[in-house]
């Protein structure tokens, strides 16, 4: 695979200060495909003072240019879908189809919906007797992961941009290639020196120099829980903005009145989707007990339809397998019933994990509580309504979910129950303007969409 040995800083790819690399592997076969720079504390340097100088006038920029240049960014992905769905293949370990559908195809429509945000958007507004003005934060220290390694950095960097803030990145080092393409889209894109920067590197390493600069205005995190919580404190100790988007542990209630065999087959196949590697996936399938065993078998019926290396990829990393499989002997350990798939490996080379369907789940149960990020669905019975609410809430999370009812109003009746950011009532579709983000420990801020755009504003009032 083609990788720049270089950082992209100030406008131009230039060399690492630090002679450390960074081996990319493909998950499907276990082979190094490529090798990035592994960035220092003086390379996260070199790219926030590039943009730093690049602020003021970016900040300046008429919103109208910032549009047309977020547009050009836009076509640039555009042109590139095949490369960055082979890309992202490669690296990730997603199938073709799924890689051009979603993970090149996604990043396209939300740069172009910041094209426009970026020119409609009012960056002024009249209270009484004052102005408002909404102005850029500064300079973003965007941190992002490997589950879907464009959509998270355009996620990021759209909306900075179009706020009028520079980006210094720092993506996941699973997933460097990915992030140096759009770094490409960018520079073709014709976006100013320094208004885009890239450092690839360690988390520990490249992510810590970024997260703690201070020259960084907002840092915007996506990932682990337990990462998150450390740049939230960092942040806090330097009073600086920070946007967390962490992880989740989501339920799918399915109600006594809902088409069930739709919602359990949305269900599993909202979950191996990727893999399982999605923050927002609906991980806990919450079934009457009066129609469980039924659930149970559509369950296990829907997952055979996901052999491993063909419609399901493998998992990211050995890292990421021996979790996910470790969480499978946990569940099983803990005495869930194992309905469908299981701690063995499907294939004998690549990080494939068979997709797993654990029946029995308990609400304390560990399966039923912490984020697996594998293809690992959990069935929990619920008695009645009341009851199905204290599970779907009953974790630190609330990211995502889905309710599946008789109508739209039942299924919305119970979602305003819901402490989560996001609920798809009866099977509704994701919508990549809507505000993304979690309740409780499964974040703060919010990204996509104008909500996303505001994260990267702070306000200036003018009396009259
Ligand atoms: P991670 O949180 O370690 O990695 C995410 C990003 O943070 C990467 O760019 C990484 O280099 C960076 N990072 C790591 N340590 C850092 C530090 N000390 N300071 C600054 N940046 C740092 O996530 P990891 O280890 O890859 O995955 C572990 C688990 O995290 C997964 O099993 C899953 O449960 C969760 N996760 C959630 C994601 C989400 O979309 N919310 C995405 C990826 C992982
Ligand atoms: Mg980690």
């Amino acid at each position: 695979m083609k990788a720049h040995d270089a950082m992209y800083t100030g406008g131009r790819w230039r060399s690492s200060v630090s002679t450390e690399s960074i081996a990319v592997v493909n998950p499907a076969d276990e082979r190094i495909i490529a090798e990035v720079p592994a960035g220092n504390a003086e390379d996260v340097d070199a790219a926030v003072r590039a943009a730093r100088e690049a602020f003021p006038a970016w900040a300046a920029t008429p919103q109208a240019r910032r549009a047309a240049l977020l547009g050009a960014v836009r076509d640039a992905l555009a042109a590139r879908q095949d490369e960055i769905a082979e890309t992202v293949t490669a690296e990730l370990g997603a199938p073709p189809g799924f890689a051009r559908a979603v993970h090149a195809a996604l990043p396209v429509a939300v740069a172009g919906s910041y094209a426009e945000l970026a020119a409609g958007y009012s960056f002024e507004e009249r209270i009484g007797n004052s102005t408002v003005l909404l102005e850029p934060v500064g300079v973003v220290g965007a941190i992002t992961p490997w589950n879907y390694p464009l959509h998270q950095v355009v996620a990021k960097a759209a909306p900075a941009l179009a706020a009028g803030c520079t980006v210094v990145l720092k993506p996941a080092e699973n997933t460097p290639l990915t992030a140096q393409l759009f770094a490409e889209a960018v520079d073709e894109a014709g976006v100013p020196a320094g208004v885009f920067n890239l450092v690839t590197g360690l988390g520990p390493v490249a992510g810590a120099a970024l997260a703690a600069h201070q020259d960084v205005d907002l840092v915007s995190f996506t990932g682990s829980t337990a990462v998150g919580r450390r740049i939230g404190a960092i942040a806090g100790g330097a009073v600086k903005r920070v946007a967390l988007e962490l992880g989740g542990k989501s339920a799918n209630v399915i109600l006594p009145g809902a088409d069930l065999a739709r919602a359990v087959r949305e269900g599993v196949a909202n979950v191996m989707s990727n893999s399982g590697q999605t923050c927002s996936a609906w991980t806990r399938m919450l079934v009457h007990r009066d129609r469980y065993e039924e659930a149970v078998e559509l369950a296990k019926e829907a997952v055979a339809a996901y052999p491993p290396g063909e419609r399901i990829g493998p998992v990211v990393s050995a890292r990421q397998w021996e979790r996910v499989r470790g969480y499978i002997d946990k569940g099983v350990a803990e005495g869930a019933r194992l309905v469908a798939g299981g701690p063995e490996a499907p294939r004998d080379r690549g990080y494939y994990v068979s997709p797993t369907v654990f029946a029995d789940v308990t609400p304390e149960m560990t399966i039923a509580q912490e984020e697996i990020f594998g293809p690992v669905v959990a069935l929990l019975p619920y008695e009645d309504t009341e009851d199905a609410l204290r599970i779907a809430n009953g974790t630190v999370y609330g990211l995502g979910g889905a309710v599946w009812a008789a109508d739209d109003a039942e299924a919305v009746a119970f979602a305003r129950r819901m402490d989560t950011g996001q609920v798809h009532i009866n099977g509704g579709r994701f919508n990549p303007l809507a505000p993304f983000g979690g309740y409780k420990q499964s974040g703060v801020g919010r990204e996509l969409g104008p909500h996303g755009l505001a994260e990267y504003l702070q306000t200036k009032s003018l009396q009259f």
